[in-house]
């Protein structure tokens, strides 16, 4: 069977309801990238209490580990992780099925720019994947951490960030973060309705001022510890 075909009968295996709708996934999608992007702005600003000091970022994550008698964490890991799973599994779907659906030699005659937007998507998407499950080793975990103490959150961002591969490796991942959180912001409002010459200028102006703000912010850490303005 070819990859076309595998992909026809993986459309028709999920069936006729809401979910096997491309419409049903997109909601999906855009539902868990608008909860992603909650997470990625408050995990930035909670973040930023490393420039207040040792005590007051290891204060914050004892916070974030102990709330709710040591619960809230594993809610909000298990929130997070349905989030995830459902934006891969919606984009993969919806990739395949595109890909079904598109005869041969249509590619050519293709929107550009939608073409650009969405290989983007894919590329940054994967690139963020790899990256997630690196700074989970690295700074939850701290399996790729050679200095890691659980008990010193700050000395693990300080000592992960001083080297420059580590820090080169963050710093890229967010410029792929700001692609996809760009993209996403776009067309989710597009996918809202939004898209219209009044609006237009607004809906860029907002993707980037919320891009630029969580990239630059995030960004800002590891230039921080390679500068020595933290340590
Ligand atoms: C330079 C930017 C970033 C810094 C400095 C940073 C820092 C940290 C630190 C220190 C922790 C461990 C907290 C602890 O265990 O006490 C953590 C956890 C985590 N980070 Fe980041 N992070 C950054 C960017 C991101 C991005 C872009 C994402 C997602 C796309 C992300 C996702 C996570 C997740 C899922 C956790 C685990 C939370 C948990 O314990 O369940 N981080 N981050």
């Amino acid at each position: 069977m070819s990859v076309a075909e595998k992909s026809i009968a993986g459309a028709e295996a999920r069936g006729h309801g809401f979910l096997a709708s491309s419409v049903g996934r997109k909601v999906v999608m855009a539902a868990s990238g608008i909860m992603l992007f909650g997470f990625v702005t408050v995990h930035m600003l909670g973040n930023t209490q490393a420039y207040m000091g040792a005590e007051a970022f290891n204060g914050y994550a004892k916070f974030l580990h102990t709330m709710v008698h040591g619960d809230g964490i594993w809610v909000f890991r298990a929130v997070l992780l349905v989030a995830v799973g459902l934006h891969i599994w919606a984009a993969t779907t919806l990739t395949l099925d595109n890909n079904a659906a598109r005869p041969v030699g249509y590619r050519a005659q293709q929107n550009v720019a939608s073409t650009w937007s969405s290989r983007t998507m894919r590329w940054s998407g994967v690139i963020l994947a790899a990256f997630i499950v690196y700074h989970l080793l690295h700074l939850t975990l701290g399996t790729v951490h050679p200095a890691f103490n659980h008990d010193n959150p700050y000395a693990n961002f300080v000592s992960g960030f001083k080297v420059p591969a580590v820090a080169g490796f963050y710093i890229v991942a967010q410029l792929c973060l700001g692609l996809h959180m760009w993209h996403g912001v776009w067309s989710f409002t597009q996918s809202l309705g939004w898209s219209h010459p009044r609006y237009d200028g607004l809906r860029r102006n907002f993707a980037t001022g919320l891009t630029v703000l969580v990239v630059g912010v995030n960004i800002s850490y590891p230039i921080a510890v390679l500068t020595g303005f933290i340590r």
